[in-house]
Parts: C-alpha cells; structure tokens; sequence
C-alpha cells in the first residue's frame, strides 16, 4: 500500500514585509537579519484569516491531486494560530472546500505540526480506516509576534501549504521518527491570548542536536545511505540550522531546500510550502527519496523519510 502525496499547494499573502521595514520598526538591521538567519523578508496576512489561507492552498493541491472534494476522508490542520479557539479551523476548512465526508480537526504541534501531521495520516491510511487525506500547515503568526521584540518579530511569516495524501500510488514513507519533550515548553511557547515568546540560543543548539538525531535514526531504520537521499527539507526556522544540520549529516547544502530568505519561519507551513516549491524548481521529483525534518515548541520534533 502506498502513501503517495498526490498534490501539493501552497498559499502566501501579497504583503511582504522586508527587513528594510523592520529597521524602521526595531533597533535591527538587514545586515544582522541576513546574516543570522538568511531571512530576507516575509508575508505577512492583512486581510487574509487564517483559514483563507488554507483554503487557497488546499484548493490547489486538491486540484493537482485530481481529486474532488467530497473525495476526501479527514482533514487536519496544523496550527498553533487559529482562527477561533474553537471550533476546529478544519471544520471551516471543510465546509469552505465542500468536504461533504470529511471529518476534520486540528493539531498543535507548532513547527512540526505538518509532520506529526504526516505521520497520524500515514497511520489512518495504512489501517485502511481512510484512502483520501487533506493535511494543512497553515499560520498567521503575525497575529502573536510582539512587533517591539526585536529577538522575535523578525524571524515569523504567514502562509499555508497543503497535501492530498492517498493510499494508492507510488509512494511510501520509509520511515519515521517523532519525538516531544514537554520539559522545554518555556523555550518556545504562546502566552494565553498574548505573544509568543522564545528563547533563541537555547532553541538554536536544541534544534540543531535533534534534527540530527532523528534524521540519523530514519535513516538507519529505513537502511538507506545518505548519499541515496535527493534532497533534505528541513522546517525553515534559521539558515545556520539548516547548515549545521547539513554539515552533521554530511550532506552537501545543494541538496538541503531552503526559501526561508523569502517567507522566513511559517511555523507548520513551512515543510509543504517548500515541498510546493522544490517541486517547481525541478528539485523534488517523483520517485526522489526526500528527507523532512522539523522542531519547533512543545517541544516537538521529528523526521520523515519519503519515497516522493
Ligand atoms: O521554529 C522553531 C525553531 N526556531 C528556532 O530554532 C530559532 C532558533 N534560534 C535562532 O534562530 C537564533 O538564536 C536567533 C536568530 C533567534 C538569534 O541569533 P543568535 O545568533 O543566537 O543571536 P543572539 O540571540 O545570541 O543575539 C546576539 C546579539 C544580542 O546582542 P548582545 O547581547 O550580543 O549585545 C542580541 O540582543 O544580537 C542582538 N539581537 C539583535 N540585533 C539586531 C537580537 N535580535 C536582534 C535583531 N537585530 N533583530
């Protein structure tokens, strides 16, 4: 049986925000942002809710996937900026799309919500209990960044990435690895209806150590040798992570994917949005064996190995 993402989409806002803006903002400046984080600008959402940017993106992945709407089984999205505090952004979700025999809920996972998002689909599809799954990463974290913090307001954008993922097809998740560690919760969490707050260095060295760690036991699991890898897409939090996750795995950056100079850290809808990307570029292709791997607050973490 296959778990094959048979179409991806991907949504941002018109509204770019440069760091150029910023410097009027906050005491920073573009060379301290491109240089720390290889951020160049972001999207930021002015008239767009939440699940509008959902739905734009699922509209095109279903549309790619070919597959209709009342096709799909389950939606989830992954969220840690939702629309209302209930009901479910999915629920909107699926009555705006016309999912007539979905089922539909969000996860909180932050940064990896779309792959604690792959990996509940993966398991529902494997268990026959459904054929046909929407998966969203979606945020609109300009709604919790503190615009006078200069440690944060910087680093976030919005936007969405979408998924259809069916059992038929070709391809398969090799392997994967999820792991949480609620200990951290302080080093990146949301204040009740207020900011999100982190602490940057601890997060920087956290990210980099268990990235690593789970990308290196996917690919022992699933015994296949780096070099077999096509490409690696990490969550877009910080080019320097990407680095250092590339140089500890010993993979040469042309094969990491990186659009964080464009959008910089959507949160959940980061790995689909780049997914929608490398594909446009020619640098996922069907067949590429793909490596994902996220961390964000909960902490969370994980990785997923894919035959694309
Ligand atoms: O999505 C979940 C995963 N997220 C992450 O993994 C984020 C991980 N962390 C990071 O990406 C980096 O730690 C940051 C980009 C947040 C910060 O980079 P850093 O190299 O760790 O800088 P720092 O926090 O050590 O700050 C260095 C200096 C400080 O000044 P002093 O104390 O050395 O005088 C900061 O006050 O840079 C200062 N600084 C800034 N300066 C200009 C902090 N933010 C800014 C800013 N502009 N925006």
């Amino acid at each position: 049986m296959g778990i094959t993402i048979k179409g991806l989409g991907f949504y941002v806002p018109d509204k770019i925000l440069t760091n150029f803006d910023l410097e009027k903002m906050v005491d920073t400046s573009d060379e301290w942002i491109t240089t720390r984080t290889g951020i160049k600008e972001r999207r930021i959402a002015e008239i767009e809710s939440l699940v509008d940017m959902a739905y734009k993106a699922s509209l095109i992945a279903l549309e790619e996937a070919r597959i209709k709407a009342e096709e799909i089984d389950v939606i989830i999205l992954a969220t840690l900026t939702p629309d209302l505090s209930f009901p479910a952004s999915a629920c909107l979700l699926q009555s705006r799309l016309g999912c007539t025999k979905a089922y539909a809920l969000d996860i909180s996972a932050a940064c990896s919500g779309f792959l604690y998002g792959l990996e509940i689909a993966s398991g529902l599809l494997e268990s026959g209990r459904a054929k046909n799954i929407l998966l969203v990463g979606a945020e609109k974290l300009s709604q919790i960044v503190d615009w006078t913090d200069r440690s944060t307001c910087v680093l976030f954008g919005d936007g969405a990435g979408a998924a259809v993922i069916s059992s038929d097809g070709d391809g398969e998740v090799l392997a994967s690895v999820m792991r949480s560690d609620g200990g951290y919760w302080d080093i990146l969490y949301g204040e009740k209806c207020g900011y999100l707050r982190m602490k940057g260095k601890e997060l920087f060295k956290l990210a980099v150590r268990s990235m690593a760690e789970v990308c290196e036991e996917v690919i022992k699991r699933a015994g296949v040798s780096v070099e077999n890898i096509s490409l690696v897409i990490p969550h877009q939090a910080n080019i320097r992570i990407m680095q250092a996750l590339a140089e500890r795995l010993q993979i040469p950056m042309e094969r990491v994917y990186s659009n964080i100079h464009k959008y910089g850290n959507t949160s959940a809808a980061s790995i689909p949005i780049a997914m929608y990307e490398a594909m446009g570029e020619g640098k996922l292709r069907r067949g590429d064996l793909v490596l994902l791997t996220a961390m964000g607050g909960g902490l969370t973490w994980g990785a997923s190995l894919l035959r694309f």
